[in-house]
Order: C-alpha cells, then sequence, then structure tokens
C-alpha cells in the first residue's frame, strides 16, 4: 500500500550572534577569524568553521580550494578531519560555521554542503551524540541545529549496510 509521510526540521533562528551564549559566540569569533584565513581564490568565499570538543578545546577550519576544483575542501571537513587526527577519542559538541564574500555581503546563514553532511553525521555516530551546528553569514542572523538528523533526513548509516 502507498503511504505518504513528512519529514520536519527544527530550526532555532536567532536576530544576532549576541544572543547566544558567551561560549558559543566565542566559537562563532573563532569561526569567523578561521575564515579569514581559508584558501579561496576561485570562489571569493570564505567559510569558517570551529568546533567545540567535549574536553573543552576549540578546533578550527577553512576552505582551501584547488584549481582541480573537486580536489579542494569546505571549511566542515577541514575542522572535523582536523578534530579527528588529533583527539580521535573526544566528541564534537558544537560546531559553529560562518561565511563571507569578497563579491557580497554574506547576510544569511550558510548551510553545510552534502557531502559535510554526510561527515558530520559519521562524527555523531561515531561517538553517539548530537552536534549542535550554529550557522551565520558574515552578519545577521543565526540558526542553531540541534542535530545533522534534522539536516539529513533518512541519512544512510551503518544500519544500511548490515541485514
Ligand atoms: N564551502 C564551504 O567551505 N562550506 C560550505 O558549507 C559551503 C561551501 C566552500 C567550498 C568552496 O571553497 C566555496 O565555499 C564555494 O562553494
Amino acid at each position: 500500500m502507498k503511504r505518504e509521510f513528512e519529514l520536519k526540521t527544527t530550526v532555532v533562528e536567532y536576530d544576532s550572534v549576541g544572543e547566544l551564549t558567551d561560549q558559543q559566540q566565542e566559537l562563532m569569533r573563532r569561526a569567523h577569524e578561521s575564515g579569514d584565513k581559508a584558501y579561496a581564490p576561485y570562489s571569493n568565499f570564505y567559510v569558517g568553521a570551529a568546533l567545540l570538543l567535549k574536553n573543552g578545546k576549540i578546533i578550527t577550519g577553512n576552505n582551501q580550494e584547488n584549481i582541480a576544483y573537486p580536489s579542494g575542501l569546505c571549511a566542515e571537513r577541514t575542522a572535523i578531519f582536523s578534530a579527528g587526527a588529533r583527539y580521535p577519542d573526544e566528541s564534537i559538541e558544537i560546531m559553529a560555521i560562518t561565511a563571507r564574500s569578497t563579491e557580497f555581503k554574506v547576510d544569511k546563514p550558510i548551510s553545510p554542503c552534502g557531502a559535510c553532511r554526510q561527515v558530520i553525521a559519521e562524527y555523531e555516530l561515531r561517538h553517539s551524540n548530537n552536534i549542535k551546528i550554529l550557522l551565520m553569514g558574515e552578519v545577521g542572523s543565526v540558526y542553531e541545529i540541534a542535530s545533522i538528523k534534522e539536516l539529513l533526513p533518512l541519512v544512510f548509516n551503518e544500519k544500511g549496510l548490515r541485514s
């Protein structure tokens, strides 16, 4: 029998970064700082990510582009893989992501690409915890998302690999 069901995504929006907790504001500040060091000569779109680990450490990353375009990497995965390489046993608690462009004002939150969503999902699974995601542009409102499951419903995970 044919059945239709809907999947709900919840996003909390704050008018400005000043409404976040001090710790979250610091994380977003670190994401902006990291974005300034991105290597983005092809898109001129500078993305920064800052991760808060369970042990309190902050790991940052930014997008690294390449003349062979697909060889580049997004800020989110640069940061996550760095955290995974340096602190394999620490879960990621919060992830702050921000972007600016030299061509226009990024005044809305930017959202992780599909490949980054899959990688974030893997790290939630790896450490059995939800990763809170905070998204913003250069200025403007902030989106808070409780887990990547909100952004990647019907995620492919290890359950799909086994009977
Ligand atoms: N980019 C990121 O780093 N993260 C995102 O969430 C979206 C896109 C990068 C990839 C590329 O270097 C540039 O932004 C333009 O797509």
